[in-house]
């Protein structure tokens, strides 16, 4: 079953609460929430503030994509104002055990993201100790950006070695997902598609460009090899 996780990076920031409700509405099962510092991408979002006030408008699981520079100070706030999963960039984490660790401590999911440029060797090790494995797909920073086809082996890899070891993290794709390119990431292994344009400047509106990945996701995942 593929999930579907729009991303409110491209929505009306004026208008958050209805792009939420939409999504819901839409039968999304995630949201997902861009948090950007302006020094680990060139970008700032939002923190803890708005997951705090979105958290009162859904049900839906709330995933925080930290790109930040010190996720280690902000992970507390992140779960207090709501957050479900809470997902850290391998590149500015030493010891992943240990803020996996930390992060179910709180009660929260614990992803582990990684750039385009981070192999997964990096991390491998570690892929017991988390909940989520979040491959992108793009360099993170911006949305509307497309898909490099590259890091769909990294996707492949990552599902071959949960396979052969019998982990159960889940794989999630993030950065110019749409129903072009969502058949080929669900095919090399994602669960998760995460998809900001694709929903929030659909022609086809938000329910329909939810339905639209969710088709294109699961065409892709029935012809998974093995
Ligand atoms: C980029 C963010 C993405 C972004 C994806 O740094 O991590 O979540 O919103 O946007 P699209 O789906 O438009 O590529
Ligand atoms: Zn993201």
């Amino acid at each position: 079953m593929i999930q579907i996780s729009p991303s409110v990076l491209s929505a009306d920031f004026a208008d958050l609460g209805r792009a939420v409700s939409e999504a819901e509405a839409a039968g999304a099962e995630r949201i997902h929430l861009d948090v950007m510092d302006g020094h680990f991408v060139p970008n700032i979002t939002f923190g803890p503030v708005l997951v705090r006030s979105l958290r009162a408008r859904t049900g839906l699981i709330l995933e925080a994509h930290l790109m930040i520079e010190e996720p280690r100070h902000y992970l507390g706030p992140f779960r207090e104002a709501g957050a479900d999963i809470i997902l850290v960039h391998r590149e500015v984490c030493e010891d992943l055990r240990d803020i996996c660790a930390e992060i179910r401590g709180l009660g929260a999911k614990a992803g582990v993201t990684v750039r385009p440029g981070t192999p997964l060797a990096s991390i491998e090790e570690d892929l017991d100790a988390l909940d989520l494995l979040l491959v992108m797909t793009v360099e993170p920073g911006f949305g509307g950006q497309s898909l490099i086809p590259e890091t769909l082996e990294k996707v492949a890899e990552a599902a071959r070695i949960r396979a052969r070891r019998g982990l159960a993290f889940l794989i999630e794709v993030d950065g110019g997902i749409s129903p072009e390119t969502a058949p080929e990431a669900a095919r090399a292994g994602a669960d998760i598609l995460v998809a900001g344009h694709a929903v929030f400047r659909s022609p086809l509106g938000v329910a329909g460009a939810v339905a639209a990945l969710r088709a294109a996701g699961e065409a892709g995942a029935s012809r998974r090899a093995g």
